[in-house]
């Protein structure tokens, strides 16, 4: 879900909505804002995307200076305009907007119905409002720090009030929560991008803190009353990249971003030979005392962590473990001081990823994060910290974050594997001449195959079944492709190591289903095409994405190429062709592509 409060001279409702556009990849299952004008909260909240809430708004035309607003990503109770924020105490004195989930909600409630109060939602959320109201005397930041007290769980809160309309208090634990400075005005966000437009000042709130803001002041202290001193962040995003530019939607621009997001990436970490990367120190020894190295992440991540396998096994001769998340913090994982644990996220705030690298530190490891969102979370706890600086990704399906991940994990092997001393200069020389041709050789597919891959989208998208096969790094990239399709077409798509298939799912191939066939690895080629003929003998339409120039390729019905750079480093490369395909099969389907159902790109919840 997203945050956004605002305080000040300006019209509040204008700038919430605006900040609630930004925030949409957050969750968009339901929309309000509550604006305070002249003794009353007004509250407008709808079911739906945001443009439901504008036309609200337009209607009521609700005033003020002071609001709080929230697009929601329902965890507890369906998306309904009940359940959506902001959410009022019985007496209307108190409206809260929340992310996050109290998990003791339903003992709280119990005993507040007991006490009398009604609900309107199935949230967890309506229980604060309303034990402010319970606990409240004549002081909004002292009964904010009772309050939440009571809660078990996640929570960043903003929190107005008609009996002290001249503040909004503030308070996180465990789901970020910013405050933007402005001059005679102040912000508060869940994310960056909510206030950019405003201000590039901001507090970043920690675990356990809060913030009092009026117009004119902020004052920051922890929930147990002490006062807390912290530097100002400076944001180094400029506003125009948080929009579309011209394309039809932020996934189209994030693809063609992406030969400046490699780029953005290996500048001044490169030279002839080898890798620096100022944020990670470590020794020779330390790296040959580290028996293990695992990565671990969600979604795209994870899978940009099975390329970083591939990487740091194929350079640096080390074992690594990919495990999900939500996996790996409940699973007892074997990870000791000996063990590396690399955590990838874009964010920097998903909430398993952020709970896997506490369960790695506190078992000794030493954790490496590979994050965009810079000041983030997991980039203040983790020990290591290396960013994509792919600016802001706003497509709820990762593209660009995903580039960057797996440019940082061919850097990290390289990296790895020269301290090691297990990479030759001549081979160290001609990997990172490799990477340096990446961009230009990234943009050099979206212009060639974009057109033909328009045309493709369109036989494709008649399927509600796609297969995707690939061996090697291959393998690692179509699990990329298959969600990539899966998440913003609905079509359900399947991944498998080519020698795989028929070992239970080439039973499902018969005349027409598409399959997807990765042959970039000179290696093993000759045994994915194999596996590419006993799919044209069961009828399947297949796909090759290939290194150019082949001849032996009259199996494939369509093929995408790609020029010639080291056999580790096509997926930077291949994965391109998977993304188009993607993107245009949804858009043929008339989906919503930046905004596929049931998805949120920053999930803070477990
Ligand atoms: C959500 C998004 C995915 C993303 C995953 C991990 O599920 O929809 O696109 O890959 O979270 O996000 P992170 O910010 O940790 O990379």
């Amino acid at each position: 879900c997203g945050i956004v409060g605002y305080i000040g001279e300006q019209d509040a409702t204008s700038i919430l909505v605006e900040g609630l556009n930004k925030l949409e990849y957050r969750g968009y299952d339901s929309a309000g804002v509550a604006l305070y004008d002249q003794g009353e909260i007004n509250v407008v909240k709808k079911v739906g995307k945001l443009d439901e809430l504008e036309d609200l708004v337009e209607e009521e035309q609700p005033q003020g200076q002071v609001g709080i607003g929230h697009t929601r990503w329902a965890t507890h109770g369906k998306p309904s305009t009940p359940n959506s924020h902001p959410h009022q105490s019985n007496n209307q004195e108190f409206v809260v907007v929340h992310n996050g989930i109290i998990e003791n909600y339903a003992e709280i409630k119990k005993e507040l119905k007991e006490k009398g109060y009604n609900f309107a939602s199935e949230t967890d959320t309506e229980v604060i409002p309303n034990l402010i109201e319970e606990y409240y005397e004549d002081d909004l930041e002292t009964t904010v720090r009772k309050i939440v007290d009571r809660l078990d769980g996640s929570y960043a809160l903003a929190v107005m009030s008609k009996a002290e309309p001249d503040k909004l208090v503030a308070v996180r634990q465990d789901s970020p929560l910013i405050v933007g400075l402005g001059d005679g005005e102040n912000f508060i966000g869940s994310d960056i991008p909510a206030i950019l437009k405003h201000t590039d000042e901001v507090y970043i709130l920690d675990d356990g803190e809060m913030a009092v803001i009026t117009a004119d002041a902020v004052e920051l202290s922890t929930t147990d009353g002490e006062a807390v001193e912290k530097d100002i962040f400076e944001v180094d995003w400029d506003p125009g990249m948080a929009e579309k530019s011209g394309y039809d939607h932020f996934m189209l621009k994030e693809i063609h971003e992406q030969p400046e997001t490699v780029r953005r990436c290996i500048t001044g970490r490169l030279n002839e030979a080898d890798v620096h990367l100022d944020d990670v120190s470590l020794t020779a020894e330390q790296l040959e005392q580290y028996n293990k190295v695992y990565v671990v992440a969600c979604g795209t991540a994870y899978n940009a962590g099975l390329v970083g396998k591939y990487a740091i096994e194929n350079l640096a001769r080390v074992p690594v473990e990919v495990d999900v998340a939500s996996e790996f913090r409940y699973r007892d994982p074997i990870v000791d001081e000996n063990t590396l644990v690399v955590v990838v996220s874009q964010s920097g705030e998903t909430a398993d990823t952020l709970a896997a690298v506490r369960e790695a530190q506190d078992k000794g490891a030493r954790v490496i994060g590979i994050c965009n969102v810079v000041g983030s979370s997991i980039p203040r706890e983790a020990d290591d910290v290396i960013y994509i600086h792919a600016g802001p990704e706003i497509a709820v399906a990762s593209t660009k974050a995903y580039i960057g991940m797996i440019t940082v994990f061919y850097m990290l092997a390289i990296y790895f594997a020269r301290k090691k001393d297990l990479l030759a200069d001549e081979e160290s020389k001609q990997l990172i001449k490799d990477m340096k041709a990446l961009p230009d050789q990234i943009a050099g597919i979206i212009d060639n195959s974009e057109e033909k891959i328009k045309d493709l989208a369109a036989e494709y998208a008649q399927n509600e079944n796609a297969f995707f096969i690939g061996r090697s790094v291959d393998n690692a990239v179509v699990q990329e492709g298959a969600l990539k399709l899966k998440e913003i077409s609905y079509i359900h798509a399947e991944s498998y190591p080519a020698g795989e298939l028929k070992h239970g799912t080439l039973a499902l191939v018969e005349e027409g289903v598409p399959v997807i066939a990765l042959a970039t690895q000179p290696s093993v080629k000759e045994k994915t095409l194999s596996n590419v003929k006993e799919v044209k003998a069961r009828g399947g339409v297949v796909t090759g994405v290939v290194f150019g120039g082949e001849e032996e390729l009259e199996d494939l019905d369509y093929r995408f190429e790609i020029p010639e750079t080291s056999e580790v480093l096509t997926s930077i490369l291949s994965v391109v062709p998977l993304q188009l395909l993607a993107y245009y099969v949804a858009v043929e389907r008339g989906c919503d592509v930046d905004q596929p159902r049931n998805l949120a790109k920053s999930v803070t919840v477990e």
